[in-house]
């Protein structure tokens, strides 16, 4: 039986039973005894009379509980006593039930390597601030402020490791420490902490697949030391003709170079001097973990993976099979003469990457600590390759790999190629996963000059437009375009053997000014590879104080995608697409403003006839033109007008949605909903 009920039996008691007595009236209800009536008697008078004069006053707090329990059984506190109780228990339900709702149904928040593009660093050719023609961490750092410009939060930066620099820091002498080239490691700390404190993440390089052969490892390993023997891919072979496979270099010839302290043949998919590590050894794999703590114990943001691929090779290190069968084996000298079926992508790749992937996440729990992983693999008739390093629904990789097919867009410019490129990756992404796109990075000609400069500021355009993370290659967001380069002035290992494969023209120096050296190097005339002789035209001063220039455009594009819903979060519909136009919508249901872009990839002058779309309406007014004077420009629908080379992002406010009428055309990571009265999203 509840408290409550005793306490109102109690007092049902007491009125039918005036002798009730309570332990404090002992002593009163001693006094009495000695009348002539048996105590009970009296007890029970008494105390009818107190509680008759007692219910005459109105309830205060300071009565005896009996009394004011007397008081509160009434109807006229009880009632509205149980009305609020019950009241408290329902809403206290709903508040718990809509905050449920509101979290099932909030579309989670986005990561800041989602919200911002990555910028790419060459560390070599950014800033020099010592004078001695190469850019280092100190000149990185006085320029932190172009990304804020830019509106950009994610800098990746190119290898600054010490190295011998044979493949410019993609070879690895000491992984803990920094080139003298481009400073110390307090100069590494200070730019972190400066880059943190302007609110940006910085990504650094990281090389698993081999090191230089420069490496204390490689050293332990070549004399025999126990412990490092089998940290390389070591064999036996033949010193006057040391290739014991057919196996060959991506720059070229066998991967397979003979040590003469070892006596043996050590395995290298890049240069000699960088050996590949053997990654099936345990305790190289734990080498590797250790330098990701390192890293992540100084604070790095994340990690670009340099040739994941070939991470792995196949034990047996059986020949590869000849893509032409026919050819005599001594001229398979070139990657694209073999099928790498035992030298990349092999069974506990991705094993490997979720370790290292799952070794990150431990350190990205605290809240704006998320540490991002990005992979680097070109598989380019695979795609399904690629795509694995996304991992699977219940096991993380990369947060994306770099999807590299937006590289090929010049081979055949044109609206119908753009949409192709697009489409392979949306249509082979694994649902739910977030697109990325690249159009230029340091191993690939600059798309201004690949493409033609003309394209530049549409090729941007949808850099910036389309769903996904965009990565800019360092002067790409001012139309930096490749230097010439001739065979005595090449720098890069790759162009040695063959000019034309030189990436030295799309890694001169940035153009920050009109000034000595484009303003990379203010100190000495010294300047690593020739600065491009546009630089009078091309640069950051100027391009900063023209509202028009390529740099007006990247920086407005980029808030326009931070700032509008449709463009982070919204559906992605492919509107047209033909020899010259590309054109698709960005639109978030529920959000009144939607977006239209259309640009001419083609050779010629275009009217585009979008009349059939009947979710536009019939005016259309351009709220940016890579042609400044069509800003504002108001087209009929029917009637789009773009020069080669033009592109258009045109915004309509309508509540009428172009992809419920057109599911087969539209893409969304994750379907939301806006509720324009209270301003929230959510998942519909
Ligand atoms: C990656 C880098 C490239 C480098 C190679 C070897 O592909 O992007 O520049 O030469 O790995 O480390
Ligand atoms: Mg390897």
């Amino acid at each position: 039986m509840s408290i409550n009920s005793d306490r109102r039996i109690e007092m049902e008691e007491t009125i039918r039973n005036p002798g009730y007595k309570d332990a404090d009236d002992s002593g009163s209800g001693r006094s009495a005894a000695s009348s002539s009536r048996s105590d009970t008697e009296e007890r029970r008078d008494s105390r009818a009379v107190k509680l008759d004069q007692y219910a005459q006053i109105k309830p205060y707090a300071g009565m005896p509980k009996e009394v004011l329990l007397l008081h509160s059984s009434k109807a006229r506190y009880r009632v509205p006593r149980e009305i609020l109780f019950w009241l408290i228990v329902c809403c206290t339900l709903a508040l718990v039930a809509v905050t449920i709702t509101i979290i099932v149904l909030s579309p989670p928040c986005m990561g800041w390597w989602q919200i911002t593009p990555v910028y790419q660093v060459y560390p070599r050719s950014f800033k020099d601030s010592d004078g001695d023609g190469v850019g280092d961490l100190k000149g990185i750092k006085e320029k932190l402020d172009h990304f804020l410009n830019l509106n950009i939060k994610a800098v990746w930066i190119s290898p600054f490791y010490r190295s011998p620099m044979k493949d410019f820091g993609y070879d690895v002498e000491d992984f803990r420490d920094i080139d003298p080239l481009f400073g110390n490691m307090q100069d590494f700390e200070d730019l972190l902490a400066e880059m943190h404190n302007k609110g940006l993440k910085l990504i650094m390089d990281f090389i698993p697949n081999h090191t230089s052969d420069r490496h204390r490892w490689f050293n332990l390993s070549r004399t025999g030391d126990p412990h490092y023997k089998d940290y390389y891919v070591w064999t036996d072979c033949n010193p006057a003709n040391p290739k014991p496979n057919n196996w060959v270099s991506i720059f070229g010839n066998s991967s397979w170079t003979y040590d003469k302290v070892r006596k043996q043949c050590y395995l290298h998919q890049f240069l000699s001097e960088q050996p590949d590590l053997n990654l099936r050894n345990p305790d190289v794999v734990q080498e590797i973990i250790d330098l990701i703590h390192f890293w992540l114990e100084k604070g790095v943001d994340g990690f670009r993976m340099d040739a994941v691929k070939h991470m792995l090779e196949a034990a047996h290190l059986r020949d590869e099979p000849q893509v032409d069968p026919d050819m005599p084996p001594e001229l398979v000298t070139t990657e694209w003469d073999l099928y790498h079926d035992y030298t990349t992508s092999q069974v506990g790749l991705h094993d490997m990457l979720r370790k290292f992937r799952a070794e990150m996440d431990t350190y990205s729990r605290e809240p704006g600590r998320y540490r991002f992983l990005v992979t680097e693999s070109y598989d380019y008739q695979e795609v399904e390759k690629t795509m694995m390093y996304y991992g699977t629904p219940l096991v993380k990789e990369s947060d994306f790999p770099f999807n590299f097919y937006l590289l090929d867009l010049p081979q055949n410019a044109s609206g119908w190629w753009a949409k192709q490129l697009v489409d392979f990756w949306m249509s082979n992404m694994p649902k739910g996963k977030w697109p990325n796109w690249v159009v230029g990075n340091h191993d690939r000609p600059r798309i201004g000059s690949s493409a033609g400069q003309i394209y530049v500021r549409a090729i941007n355009m949808m850099l910036l437009t389309l769903p996904g993370t965009p990565t800019t290659y360092y002067g790409e967001e001012i139309g930096m375009e490749n230097i010439n380069i001739t065979q005595s002035q090449v720098q890069d290992p790759a162009g040695k053997y063959n000019v034309s494969l030189s990436r030295d023209p799309e890694r001169s120096p940035m153009q920050w000014s009109s000034e000595m050296n484009a303003g990379f190097n203010a100190k000495s005339n010294l300047t690593w590879l020739p600065v491009h002789p546009d630089y009078q035209s091309v640069n950051v001063e100027l391009q900063m104080n023209d509202e028009g220039s390529v740099l007006s455009q990247y920086s407005f594009l980029n808030g326009l995608r931070q700032s509008e819903l449709p463009f982070l979060r919204g559906w992605f519909c492919y509107v047209l697409a033909d020899n010259n136009v590309f054109s698709y919508i960005r639109e978030l249901d529920g959000h009144k403003e939607a977006y239209l872009i259309v640009i001419n990839f083609g050779k010629g002058s275009t009217t585009t006839d979008l009349s059939a779309i009947q979710e536009l309406p019939e005016q259309l007014q351009v709220l940016m033109s890579t042609n400044r004077a069509n800003d504002n420009k108001v087209f009929q629908k029917s009637q789009i007008v773009t020069e080669p080379g033009e592109g258009l992002v045109i915004r309509y406010s309508t509540y009428t949605r172009f992809h419920p009428n057109h599911p087969a055309e539209c893409y969304v990571s994750e379907k939301a909903c806006y509720l324009e009265t209270v301003g929230i999203l959510y998942k519909c």
